[in-house]
């Protein structure tokens, strides 16, 4: 069992979570993941690591609510126990001195990219930190990406902050003014991820995404979180999550998302029933 430190409502549909996880918190490192089940009849669901703290014995994490495991976490409370909480998973982020880096990020990829971007910094990179945000009352965590990155952009439809232009079109349009990028990176919805690698492709720039493909068991055993990629079969949770994203099978991708979205509605729909009748 692992113990809720903090859950947070940070925008009406993310969540922060810090639990108590001492062990991965000495070892976890930019990039990488947990799974949490929410309890003892949930699924286990990944969720990348947004931040830890070796002293506290803790990992944060930032959650988008959006079907049946999400809203459970997202009514967790402090002193509250999960069932599962493992990690952490998954191959950390390439980290080294490329020159400049971009980090893309939206919804729950504002706080996923976070700790990419301060390694991104850390290790001498001039940081450009993108956010994307449908509107303006969604943005979190703008002053911590702020404190890691040389410059932020951010983009809301409602136009309250720089420009509400899609972010992957920033990403467009910085690179079309000429300006030297040696590294994208995106994390967020595959939507994003897909349109921000579009945006690079003809200038030849690596791209990584964070892929959020289903997944199970989270250890390579069970395939479900299988993607492809060069036309090679790879598991998302043990060969990535990170993949470059100019040769990923993104229609692949989206078709398998989607693979369970009538279950999710009914599970949605039956948790509600039987908890607020
Ligand atoms: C490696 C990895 C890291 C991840 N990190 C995070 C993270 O840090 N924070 C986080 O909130 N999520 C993260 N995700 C996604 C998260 O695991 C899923 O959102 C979660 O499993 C959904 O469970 P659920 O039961 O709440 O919703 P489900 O019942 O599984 O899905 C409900 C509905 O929401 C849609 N949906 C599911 N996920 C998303 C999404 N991400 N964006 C938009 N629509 C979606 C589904 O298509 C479905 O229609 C990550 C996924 C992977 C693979
Ligand atoms: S989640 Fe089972 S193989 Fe990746």
């Amino acid at each position: 069992m692992a113990k809720i430190l903090k859950r947070e409502r940070l925008v009406p549909n993310i969540h922060l979570l810090k639990v108590h996880a001492p062990k991965i918190a000495q070892k976890c490192k930019p990039g990488q993941f947990v799974i949490i089940m929410p309890d003892e009849r949930g699924e286990r669901i990944p969720l990348t690591v947004a931040d830890w703290d070796k002293k506290e014995g803790s990992i944060t994490t930032v959650v988008m609510v959006v079907g049946t495991s999400t809203h459970k976490l997202a009514r967790l409370k402090s002193g509250d126990e999960v069932p599962v909480f493992v990690g952490p998973l998954g191959k950390p982020s390439e980290i080294e001195k490329f020159g400049t880096v971009i980090c893309a990020g939206g919804c729950f990829g504002i706080g996923a990219i976070y700790p990419v971007a301060r390694a991104m910094k850390e290790a001498g990179n001039r940081v450009i930190t993108l956010i994307d945000v449908k509107a303006n009352y969604l943005l979190y965590w703008e002053d911590k990406l702020r404190e890691v990155s040389d410059e932020v952009y951010i983009s809301a439809r409602d136009s309250y902050y720089d420009c509400k232009n899609y972010i992957p079109k920033v990403l467009g349009e910085i690179l079309k003014d000429k300006k030297r990028v040696d590294r994208v990176f995106s994390v967020g919805c595959t939507y994003l991820m897909y349109t921000c690698a579009e945006a690079t492709r003809a200038y030849g720039i690596k791209t990584l995404v964070a892929l959020n493909p289903i997944m199970v068991d989270g250890t390579g055993m069970c395939g479900a979180c299988r993607v492809s990629v060069d036309g090679r079969t790879k598991f998302a949770c043990v060969d990535g999550p990170e993949f470059d994203g100019h040769l990923v099978d993104w229609e692949e991708l989206f078709s398998r998302r989607k693979t369970y979205f009538d279950d999710e509605i009914e599970s949605l729909c039956y948790w509600e029933r039987e908890n607020f009748p």
